[in-house]
């Protein structure tokens, strides 16, 4: 017997309702605010995959070689291509440039509850802005989404990536240790972040100041970062970053947006491109992040275009339907006013074919029955399945333009008159 390969799941319909409702409301939060959807390829060459993500992520890429010898991979992630499509094609278009991609990545982790080897991501990146706002925008997006999908309780875990950058180059840290630091650092293992510290020899200010530093968290955003200002006082870059930070909270706060979040001075994301304000949505009920997003100012240019800014956020399908169902919160389904079309005999088969159509038509789904089924049988079938109407057509009945519309929960039937059908079923409270 075949089953599916470790760490690919076959969705059963319950669960793809629940990743296409979700992925639906993820297009039309893109729609509203501007977002322009591309659709790129699921391969892609190693080399720009590889290019700059982190050493964690090009590990664990499906890579292989085509039939034509050449180095491909499943992606991992949308930035990558989005930043290759924007190095090129896209070069010339005006900014600012709002780009949506929604679909399934690929990524060859151990898998455990909210980790699998396929998931897919809602992705959102804006080009062209340096500014806060833009950051802002970013994190706005994102709490509406998880609002409007009726996601309770969750909280962005924000940081800044130049707060520890501009510690570390100010302490002549290489790029390869610093990357180093903050893998260690996303793992949450500050022991080990400051060991290579030590071990670079940067200086006993530097090292008070890490220790601190990654010590400094809480919810209250504006106090937090007041401490972290004292904390990085002699690291000029660091304050910069943490003013930058700053500015983007302020603006969403002032905005109306109520957002809870938790800032971490020392939050670092596995991903290397990152180069500003960087964020994790997270929910109680799941201790993995629902999605991850940030500022990567230098990724353009290392695809060989010219300097482009930019902020973006992939908001993480599947675990936002985990979180969703660990709620409680399920969409509301198409069933509430399904109908089945039931024909008596064969002589009726062609009218109820008919009426199907005209139902369909005012929008109400509906399926024919096609089994040949006795009229109980089939009754009882729509029952199991919840379906909420039967309309069952009869040659009798349609002697005089009428059918008998069932209403399945409370087991009621009456005969009502054909041109009255969908609008019967429309007003009734079912
Ligand atoms: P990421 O943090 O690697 O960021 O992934 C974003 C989200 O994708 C995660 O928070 C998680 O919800 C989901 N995800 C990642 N790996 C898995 C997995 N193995 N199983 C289930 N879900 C997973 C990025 O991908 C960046 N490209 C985000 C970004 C866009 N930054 C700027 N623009």
């Amino acid at each position: 017997m075949f089953k599916t390969v470790r760490g690919m799941r076959d969705l059963m319909p319950i669960d793809a309702e629940r990743m296409r409702h979700v992925e639906q409301v993820s297009r039309t939060i893109s729609k509203l605010y501007g977002y322009e959807e591309i659709i790129t390829p699921v391969l892609e060459s190693y080399d720009l995959l590889a290019a700059k993500t982190s050493e964690e992520i090009r590990e664990r890429m499906y890579s292989f070689k085509d039939l034509g010898g050449r180095k491909v991979a499943l992606r991992p992630e949308f930035t990558a291509s989005v930043a290759r499509l924007v190095a090129t094609k896209l070069r010339n278009e005006p900014k600012p440039m709002r780009l949506f991609s929604v679909g399934s990545l690929y990524r060859y982790d151990e898998p455990q509850y909210g980790r699998f080897r396929e998931f897919w991501q809602a992705n959102y990146e804006l080009f062209g802005s340096t500014r806060p706002e833009a950051d802002a925008e970013i994190l706005i997006l994102t709490n509406d989404l998880l609002k409007r999908l009726g996601l309770q309780n969750y909280r962005f875990k924000i940081g800044h990536t130049e707060i520890l950058r501009g510690i570390l180059n100010q302490e002549g840290m290489d790029e390869g240790k610093q990357n180093s630091v903050r893998q260690l650092l996303d793992k949450k293992s500050w022991e080990e972040a400051l060991a290579i510290a030590r071990d670079a020899d940067v200086s006993q200010n530097c090292l008070t100041t890490l220790e601190r530093l990654f010590e400094t968290r809480g919810e209250d955003a504006f106090q937090v970062l007041e401490s972290v200002k004292e904390i990085v006082q002699d690291y000029e870059s660091a304050l910069a970053a943490v003013e930058n930070l700053w500015k983007i909270l302020e603006l969403v706060k002032d905005s109306g947006t109520q957002l809870e979040v938790m800032v971490e001075a020392g939050f670092a994301r596995g991903l290397e491109y990152y180069t500003g304000m960087i964020f994790e949505p997270y929910v109680p009920e799941l201790d993995v992040a629902l999605g991850g997003g940030g500022r990567y100012d230098k990724l353009i240019q290392l695809f060989g275009g010219e300097s482009i800014p930019a902020v973006g956020v992939a908001q993480g399908i599947d675990r936002i339907v985990l979180s969703l169902k660990k709620q409680g919160v399920s969409p509301k389904t198409a069933k509430e006013k399904s109908v089945v079309v039931i024909s008596m005999k064969n002589e009726s088969m062609a009218k109820a074919l008919e009426l199907s159509d005209a139902l369909r038509k005012s929008g109400l789904p509906v399926e024919v029955a096609v089994m040949g089924r006795s009229i109980s049988k089939a009754l009882a079938d729509a029952d199991r399945r919840g379906v909420a109407y039967a309309v069952i057509v009869g040659p009798e009945e349609l002697k005089e333009e009428k059918v008998v519309l069932r209403e399945m929960k409370k087991s009621e039937q009456r005969t009502v008159e054909i041109s009255n059908l969908t609008q019967e079923i429309l007003a009734s409270s079912t």
